[in-house]
């Protein structure tokens, strides 16, 4: 279960940049819950998941995974509990080494082990079974190197390597967004696929609005750095897009009024 209390990011404090990038977000998640998350650019979406994974410290307020509070755990000892894949197709995988090097590195990244005892044959084999369940055929292309993948392909292969080690946490970050449509698809269902493993908690960000509610169990909106909607069940289940877009419109007005 991972719970966050009270989150509050603020960037260059007490400069004339100072920026409120989270404001007292609290939320709350179980297992094998999705969550999609949609807001306007600045919302703070990228700054939730940054705070989350640990790339930035928060000021105030706590975040527990299991019952640990993990809020001044360095990014290094979170990434074993938490995968994240961003919206750039060349940030998630090293674009120099071979496809079996990327995943041998994502395999035993909290074992601090690198790569100076080669791959075993073991680990390949595994490699091999599990690279076949995307059914891109990445498994007969083990050891080429990852620059000579699609941008489509390398965002599966980032997406396997985060759910490789069982992470308890899965951050994506417009994972689909510049991909074609129809790689955006089996990204997107590679996902749904990842994400319905019963001990997981998914986060992912969108701007597509119908992606946002044809994927996931809950939807929640952001603006301004606090969570201004959550839907989940029957509610979400009545949603569409045009209501979707007609909230987040109202509630751009109402910020604009205050
Ligand atoms: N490292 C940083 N230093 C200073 N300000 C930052 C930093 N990162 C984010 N911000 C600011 O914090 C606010 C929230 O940014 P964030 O990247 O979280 O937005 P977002 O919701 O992910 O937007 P987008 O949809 O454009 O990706 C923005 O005003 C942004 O300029
Ligand atoms: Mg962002």
């Amino acid at each position: 279960m991972i719970c966050i209390e009270h989150l509050y990011k603020i960037f260059g404090y007490g400069t004339v940049n100072e920026k409120l990038a989270l404001q007292d977000v609290s939320l709350t998640m179980h297992p094998g819950e999705f969550i999609t998350i949609i807001g306007s650019n600045g919302a703070g979406k990228s700054t939730l998941m940054n705070c989350l994974s640990g790339v930035e410290k928060t000021d105030h307020g706590n975040i527990f995974l299991n019952d640990i509070n993990i809020t001044k755990y360095p990014e290094h000892k979170r990434s074993r509990y938490i995968g994240r894949v961003f919206q750039d197709p060349m940030k998630g995988t090293a674009f120099d080494m071979t496809i079996e090097q990327n995943l041998a590195i994502a395999y035993n990244k909290d074992k601090f082990r690198g790569l100076q005892k080669g791959i075993s044959k073991k680990e390949k084999a595994f490699f091999r079974e599990r690279l076949s369940l995307l059914g891109m055929g990445l498994e007969d292309r083990m050891t080429q190197k990852v620059k000579l993948l699609s941008g489509g392909q390398r965002q599966a292969l980032t997406l396997f390597m985060a759910i490789l080690v069982n992470p308890k946490l899965l951050l994506l970050d417009e994972h689909t967004a510049a991909l074609d449509p129809a790689t955006a698809k089996k990204v997107l269902d590679l996902t749904d696929q990842f994400a319905n493993s019963k001990d997981l908690c998914t986060m992912m960000i969108t701007h597509n609005m119908s992606d946002a509610l044809r994927h996931g169990t809950r939807t929640i909106l952001m603006d301004s750095g606090r969570i201004i909607m959550d839907i989940s069940g029957e509610e979400r289940e009545k949603m569409t897009v045009e209501k979707l877009i007609e909230q987040f419109e109202i509630q751009n007005d109402r910020m604009l009024l205050k």
